[in-house]
Parts: C-alpha cells; structure tokens; sequence
C-alpha cells in the first residue's frame, strides 16, 4: 500500500477532504474457514489544487483487485445489459459501420462485447481477471486476460494493428497509473478513432452525497475539468460528453487525437456548469464531508431503533459500495444478519471488515423481512420491481442516497 500525498497525474498538491478510515478492500469477499488477516488500507480522498483531479490518497496494488477470483460480474443486471447492449449497437451504426476494430478495457463478463461479437466485428476485450471473462470467451469472444496499459498496448497494436473504437466502462476510473493507459490508448488509436469510456460522475456523488462510491476501486473521481486536463497530456482531446443515468449518474467521455475532431458544444457547456456550482471549491468539498457524517449517523440511528424494536432487516446487493458503508458506519451482523445477491460468484462467502454472510436472492423470501437496506440503489427500479411481493407483504425499503429514508 503506498500512500500519496501529491497528484497521481501531475505532482500537484493533494488537499485531502474526507477520511474513512481503514478499510478492506472493497470485493475481497471472505470464503468460509479462511481465517487469514483481512489486508486494510486508509481510505481518504483528496483533490490536486493544480489539476483538480479527485484521487485517493492511497493506492492499493492492481493485483490484489484484480485477479483470477474477483467476483464481480457486469450481466448481473437486466438494465446494464440493455444499456450495454445499446452502446454496441450505436458503435455498430456510426464509428464501426462497414467494418473497423474494436477493443474493449475491463470487458469482464461480455456484457458489452457480445453484441459487437455477434455481429460478426473484429473485437478484443481486454481485462485481467480470468473467472470474470470466461463467460465472454465461452460465448466465442476474443479476450486477453492481461492489464491494459502501455506495454501490453504496444503488444496488441503489434499483433492486432490499430482501432477504430476503444471503449471502457467503470474501469478507467479503477486505475492510478491512467496516464500509462492514456498513452497506450493514443498509440493504439487509428487516426480518426475514438477512446469512449464511462466513470462514476463527481459531480453526481457530490449531489446525492453518495459517498458509498468512494473505495479501493474507484480511484478516480472524475469531473469533466479533470478528464480534459487529463487528456490533453498524452495528446488527445476531449471532444464530447453525455451524463448517464447509470450507477447513481455517470459521464461518457470520447476522446480523439488531438485535432482529431471538433469538441461538440456540450463540453463547453459541462465545464460551465461545473465552474458555475463551484463543484471542486473547497466549500463544496466541505460541505459534501458534513452531508457524509449526517448520512452514516442517520443509517446507525435508524438501524440501531429498528433492532431496539425487534424488527427483521436485512441487506439487498452486497455491492462493492456497500463494503464502504458497513465499514464507515460500522454495521455488522448483530444489525445486518445477511444481504442476498443474484451473483454465484457472492453467495456463500461474508462481505470483507464488515463480515456479513451473503444469500442467493430466495433468503429474501424465507420470510420476508420487515425493512431491507437497498446497497444497490443504482438499480432500485429493477430490483423494486422484481421484489414487489415484498413491498406487498408490508416490507419497507431503506435508502440512503440521497439521504436517509424509508419507502
Ligand atoms: N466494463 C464492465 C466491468 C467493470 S468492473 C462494466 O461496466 O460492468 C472493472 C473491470 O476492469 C474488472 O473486470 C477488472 O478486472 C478490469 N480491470 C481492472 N484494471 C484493468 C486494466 N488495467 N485493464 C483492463 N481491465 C482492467
Ligand atoms: P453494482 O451496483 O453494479 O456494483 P458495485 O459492486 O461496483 O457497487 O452491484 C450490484 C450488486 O447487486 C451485484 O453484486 C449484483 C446485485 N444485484 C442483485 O442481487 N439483484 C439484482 O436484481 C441486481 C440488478 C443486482
Ligand atoms: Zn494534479
């Protein structure tokens, strides 16, 4: 674990804003009899005063995430998967219309290059986990399990020649050495090809004080001021920008070479409206911290009244994002007794620090419990229509994005 105290891209100084304390890493789920120590790190998030790049202090190494057991998979989720299958297929009409080449960063389970492989498209996923990319290669994808930075980018323009499209999904915001994936990305890059790639929003996890997005993983908190910055030093450009409704609220960056393209209005546009609310000022940042204690000392209140009161709660997506809320807020199983999730890969293990066991999605039902924390409220409207009968049944939803409530 090393720790920083200046800008992981420029070298600036890094005010720190929040600290979470020790913390495990996020997906190190525990199997059960593994009595090892679980590994900590300090978990604090800062800004660079020069670059204004929001970073965590301390970086974990990329191997102790991601490697051939990371249990995350992206198909968990039937509204991920349309939305990825869109992104293929607006890829396939415009930048890969004809024919092209296209390389995806943190492919995982194929959930985005399965449509680009069915329609017969040159593709190569790129991403180190195996266990997670065996489905892609079962269902006939092309994937290297390898992390893409510069030295394996020189490998595969070797092999493979240049791309039309590189497209990434909540992976480049995983990655401290970003430059070297940047600078990878502009030599692998045909010359009118594009980098798209889409990360958790600042500016979103600022507005609804969704502080349980800040952990090992997400290194990165980027803001459209900071990708352009960012972009500009391996010799690209920032040329257009959508805000997504997915995971709580995410921005699609595409790049080009520099002079590549023209920048679409809705850059200029983003970074005044970043300036005009004052997104990284220093009294935003302070008032995003005292929002973030509120929040843990109203989870506690109410989960400590509920137990006080005899009623059955319980956990719903033992996400990564809930490993930094148990942790923060300190909820245990004397609060939590299980949380279910739909990922084998999950069921049967405990979440890390926080040690609650975790339950195939059936355990919800068996009876159901009176109030469940929704830890994955970026897919409330799914998982809420899927579990209707429990909201029939008198159960009531805990939320606590934006803040506190019960539905
Ligand atoms: N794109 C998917 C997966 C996101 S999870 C989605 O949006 O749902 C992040 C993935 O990035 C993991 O599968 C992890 O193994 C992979 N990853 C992490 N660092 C990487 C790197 N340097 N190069 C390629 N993949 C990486
Ligand atoms: P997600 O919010 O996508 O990511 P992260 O782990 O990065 O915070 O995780 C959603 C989790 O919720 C994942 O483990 C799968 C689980 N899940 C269910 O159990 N049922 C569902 O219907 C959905 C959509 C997700
Ligand atoms: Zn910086």
């Amino acid at each position: 674990m090393s720790a920083v105290s200046s800008c992981r891209i420029c070298g600036g100084h890094l005010h720190e804003f929040f600290e979470f304390g020790r913390q495990p890493l996020a997906n190190a789920l525990i199997s059960p009899g593994h009595d090892g120590e679980e590994l900590l790190f300090r978990l604090a998030v800062g800004i660079c005063r020069s670059c204004t790049m929001v970073q965590l202090t301390d970086e974990v190494p990329r191997e102790l995430m991601f490697h051939d057991a990371y249990p995350y998979r992206s198909s968990g989720s039937a509204f991920m998967r349309d939305h990825f299958e869109s992104v293929a297929h607006e890829f396939l009409d415009t930048e890969l219309k004809g024919n092209g080449f296209l390389i995806e960063i943190g492919c995982n389970d194929g959930v985005m290059l399965r449509t680009i492989a069915a329609a017969g498209m040159r593709h190569l996923g790129v991403d180190p986990s195996r266990g997670a990319t065996e489905a892609a290669r079962s269902q006939g994808m092309r994937v290297r399990n390898c992390f893409f930075d510069e030295a394996s980018a020189a490998g595969i323009l070797a092999e493979e020649g240049p791309a039309n499209v590189i497209y990434s999904a909540n992976t480049i915001s995983h990655v401290p050495y970003v430059e070297s994936i940047f600078n990878g990305v502009a030599s692998l890059l045909a010359p009118g090809g594009i980098f798209v790639f889409e990360d958790p929003y600042f500016g979103d996890i600022v507005e609804r004080t969704a502080f349980d997005q800040i952990y090992d993983e997400h290194f990165f908190l980027f803001t459209v001021r900071s990708v352009a910055n960012l972009a500009e030093r391996s010799g690209m450009q920032l040329v257009d920008v959508a805000h997504l409704p997915v995971h709580g609220g995410e921005i699609r960056f595409t790049l080009s070479l520099r002079g590549a393209r023209e920048p679409t209005a809705r850059v200029a546009e983003m970074l005044r409206a970043e300036d005009a609310r004052g997104l990284t000022d220093l009294a935003t940042l302070q008032r995003f911290s005292m929002a973030v204690q509120n929040s843990r000392r109203a989870l506690l209140a109410l989960l400590r009244d509920l137990r006080g009161r005899g009623k059955r709660v319980v956990g719903y997506g033992a996400t990564a994002k809930s490993a930094t809320v148990t942790n923060y807020c300190g909820i245990g199983p004397d609060l939590l007794p299980f949380i279910v999730d739909n990922t084998p890969a999950k069921q049967g293990r405990l979440t890390p620090g926080s040690h609650i066991p975790i339950r195939p999605p059936e355990a919800f039902s068996r009876p159901y419990p009176e109030f469940a924390v929704l830890f994955a409220w970026n897919h409330a409207r799914e998982i809420m229509e899927k579990e209707r009968e429990f909201r029939k049944t008198g159960g009531r939803w805990i939320l606590y994005v934006p803040q506190v409530h019960v539905v």
